[in-house]
């Protein structure tokens, strides 16, 4: 019943370039899902020179016809998807409950969440995670709770949200002033605000994991968006420096409310380099001239926070634990244009502790924090590769890296970008096709 289905997640620690291959299946998709995160993602969809930097609103948006959904398991920021929407339709982008659902059950992230997170944050010191600030930890932190959640079903009862809003502020702030000394919020003023949001938004919520489950029954093809990156997977990355949601294509059934077949093909997102924001181990981390050549040609800087993001060279071990967690069919392989010019280009092919080498990659070990990468050599190429467009134009070291990174993750390469427009892209060993009957 999946056939037609594609999951595309990251790999790495986010900020793969996730947008633009979603952007580019959409064309074939029926329904453009987001499962997990929140207004933390920023994907980044270039068309005809025009940019769009997407928060919330599923990459689909930009399609005709496609129906996009913000799934159950996401921390919903109203105020952000409403900014997000109104800023779609004065470039002339239409949004409305014909394109855009979103789950009632989806939690969302009030201000006591984004206090919560900046105020932790602060109190932190060095020792914090380095968040994007938008209040996703704390949200979630309220769903598991679940007698302080505040869900998108409750914004269109203004009544019961005043009293609902009312309750957990007084203990917030209650906390927030023993904990951190902080002003109270204003409660009566939060309700009123969200209130008007859920007036606003109320058309577009569904019930979401229905609509989905309908459109799987009638063999509609659906692209489950990921959102972050696997290694920040609540679960199976890089704890504590990592989001608070499940990411990988493990969490799609349960965010999106679909059961576990339909998650289709897996398509793992990976820079042809590494990068990370935010604190936390990073073995093939390159804190010098190699990493600031990459930072500029590769503009690694945050769509969401617009930090500096650390970089370094391709982990082949991360890499390869990613790509099985879930199951990754194929891989596509983004930014390989900004390795253009070095003589010499490195990857990571195990990790060692203490001189001595570790088997696989095991984020929850006690050693992962001191791990130091083991690199490969490989030739660089000195050709800028923004104009190919076969596998063939590529110069040969460019054609040597991708089929080693093949090698070493064990899945093709189906997609190469070497370029942010949707013309720069390379259809190399994928089997999804661009469109279907
Ligand atoms: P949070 O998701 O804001 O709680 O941040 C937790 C960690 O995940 C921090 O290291 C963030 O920088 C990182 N993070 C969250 N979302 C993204 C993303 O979309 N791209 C890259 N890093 C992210």
């Amino acid at each position: 019943m999946s056939a037609r289905n594609v999951t595309v997640i990251g790999l790495q620690w986010g900020d793969e370039g996730k947008g633009k291959i979603v952007d580019a299946l959409a064309a074939r998709a029926k329904y453009v899902v987001r499962y997990c995160g929140g207004a933390n993602a920023g994907h980044t969809v270039t068309v005809g020179g025009e940019r769009y930097a997407l928060h919330l609103i599923p990459c689909g948006i930009l399609h005709a016809g496609v129906h996009n959904v913000v799934g159950n398991g996401l921390a919903f920021d109203p105020a952000t998807a409403l900014d997000e929407i109104d800023a779609l339709r004065e470039r002339g982008v239409a949004v409305d409950e014909r394109n855009l659902h979103v789950s009632a059950a989806a939690n969302v992230v009030m201000p006591w969440h984004k206090a919560a997170d900046r105020l932790s944050e602060t109190a932190l010191g060095d020792g914090k995670i380095g968040t994007t600030a938008r209040g996703i930890g704390p949200c979630y932190a309220d769903k598991a709770t679940r007698s302080t959640a505040v869900r998108v079903a409750d914004l269109l009862d203004a009544d019961a949200l005043a009293g609902k809003v009312a309750r957990i502020v007084e203990t917030k702030n209650k906390v927030f002033a023993a904990l951190y000394g902080a002003n109270p919020l204003d409660g009566g003023a939060i309700a009123a605000e969200y209130a008007d949001y859920g007036r606003r938004l109320a058309p577009m919520v569904a019930n979401t994991g229905a609509m989905l489950r309908a459109a799987i029954a009638a063999g509609e093809p659906i692209c489950f968006e990921g959102g972050q990156g696997s290694l920040l997977d609540i679960d199976h990355g890089t704890f504590p420096f990592v989001t608070s949601s499940s990411v990988t294509a493990c969490g799609v059934p349960a965010g999106a409310g679909v059961p576990p077949a339909a998650v289709g093909r897996v398509v793992g997102v990976l820079k042809a380099y590494t990068t990370r924001v935010g604190a936390g181990p990073f073995p093939a981390e390159q804190d010098n001239e190699i990493g600031d050549r990459i930072r500029d040609r590769g503009k690694e800087y945050g769509t969401t926070t617009g930090r500096p993001r650390r970089c370094g060279w391709f982990d082949a071990v991360a890499a390869r634990y990613t790509a099985d967690l879930s199951g990754a069919d194929e891989l596509a392989l983004v930014l390989l244009d900004v390795l253009s010019g070095f003589e010499t280009v490195r990857v990571c092919t195990s990790h060692r502790v203490g001189g001595r080498a570790v088997d696989g990659f095991d984020p929850a070990g006690g050693s992962f924090a001191a791990a130091e990468a083991v690199y490969e050599d490989l030739p660089g190429w000195g050709e800028e590769i923004t104009e190919a467009r076969r596998f063939e134009d590529l110069p040969e070291g460019a054609q040597g890296y991708v089929d080693r990174i093949e090698t070493l993750l064990g899945r093709p390469v189906g997609i190469v970008s070497v370029g942010p427009g949707r013309e720069q892209t390379i259809r190399h060993h994928t089997s999804i096709g661009e469109r279907q009957p």
